[in-house]
């Protein structure tokens, strides 16, 4: 199984078209060392590497599929290497890029959780958008622990974890949660036996988050913010971490002190960070720490073989 990180930020982006902050005018003006990132979104091929199946679709898409050479056109006068979209949430970082797709020559098998279809055909109907161009043809991703196969991932086993985290602004579940809002997905390529577990969006680390960050030989997990408070010292927004159902990486019960439980093997990487995260600055402490913690962060364009 190779996983290729498409977009490894949050929401906005890195740098964010309107943010002024100190990471953001920082890449735009090289006065630190960063990376610029777009909107989070992974791709999965299995045994077929001709293949693959397009987690979560961002606003960022077209960008992300004209850089990666292996999702482009080859092999007829329409066409895409993309099998299948699975999507972990609602959210506008992981849905609008489906408008992009239009094109596609027929419709588009698209897994996602009955919540998710919920707000994809309600408060922000892209399916119902999408039934006028390509069309969509939904597949429920099922929340009972069942596991299940995605055409385009060949051999690749899935299996969805309800995660404590968000719906998007816009949903009615947003301050009523419902199981399904948001989920992390756990990837087993069958031959090898190796395992991902892949959340970008986690509140909280609940007993069954733990079994599956334990039995996965990497983790690509909610890298949003350093701290519960930093978009509002920053004076950037008044929502906290927690707020928006992300996990903080520092401080009691963040991030890195579950990551640091993990076992040592376990391959560990922030992904979907916030422009306001000081780990973007390479030259930063917190950057620092994250290493003396074996922790990496991902990068538009890396690739993960499992
Ligand atoms: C989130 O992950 O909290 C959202 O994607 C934020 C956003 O919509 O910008
Ligand atoms: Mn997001
Ligand atoms: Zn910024």
């Amino acid at each position: 199984m190779k996983i290729r990180v498409l977009g490894s930020a949050a929401g906005g982006g890195f740098p964010q078209w309107n943010c002024n902050c100190r990471n953001c005018a920082g890449v735009r003006n090289g006065t630190i060392r960063a990376t610029a990132r777009t909107q989070s979104s992974i791709a999965v091929s299995g045994a077929d590497a001709g293949e693959s199946v397009l987690v979560n679709a961002s606003p960022d898409i077209l960008a992300q599929l004209k850089a990666s050479p292996s999702l482009q056109p080859a092999r007829g006068a329409r066409d895409t290497p993309l099998k299948s979209i699975v999507l972990v949430d609602g959210q506008i970082d992981h849905t609008t890029g489906l408008l992009m797709l239009r094109e596609a020559t027929k419709p588009w098998p698209i897994w996602c959780t009955d919540s998710v279809h919920g707000d994809l055909t309600g408060p922000h109907p892209v399916f119902e958008v999408l039934s006028h161009y390509c069309g969509v043809e939904r597949h429920a991703i099922p929340l009972d622990g069942a596991s299940f196969s995605v055409d385009g991932a060949v051999g690749v086993s899935w299996r969805a974890v309800a995660l404590e985290s968000k719906a998007a602004p816009f949903s009615p579940h947003r301050e009523a949660p419902v199981v399904g809002d948001n989920i992390g997905l756990f990837l087993r390529d069958e031959t090898s036996q190796r395992s991902a577990f892949y959340a970008p969006g986690l509140g909280a680390v609940s007993d069954t988050v733990w079994e599956h960050l334990r039995l996965a030989d990497c983790v690509l997990v909610d890298g949003t913010f350093w701290s519960d408070d930093e978009m509002v010292r920053l004076g950037l927004s008044r929502k906290h971490a927690r707020d928006m159902g992300h996990l903080p990486q520092s401080g009691p019960g963040g991030m890195i002190q579950w990551l640091d439980r993990l076992p040592s093997a376990t391959r560990k990487i922030l992904i979907h960070i916030n422009n306001s995260n000081p780990i973007l600055d390479e030259d930063s402490s917190e950057r620092a720490q994250l290493r003396e913690h074996g922790i990496e962060l991902a990068h538009d364009g890396m690739e993960i073989v499992l």
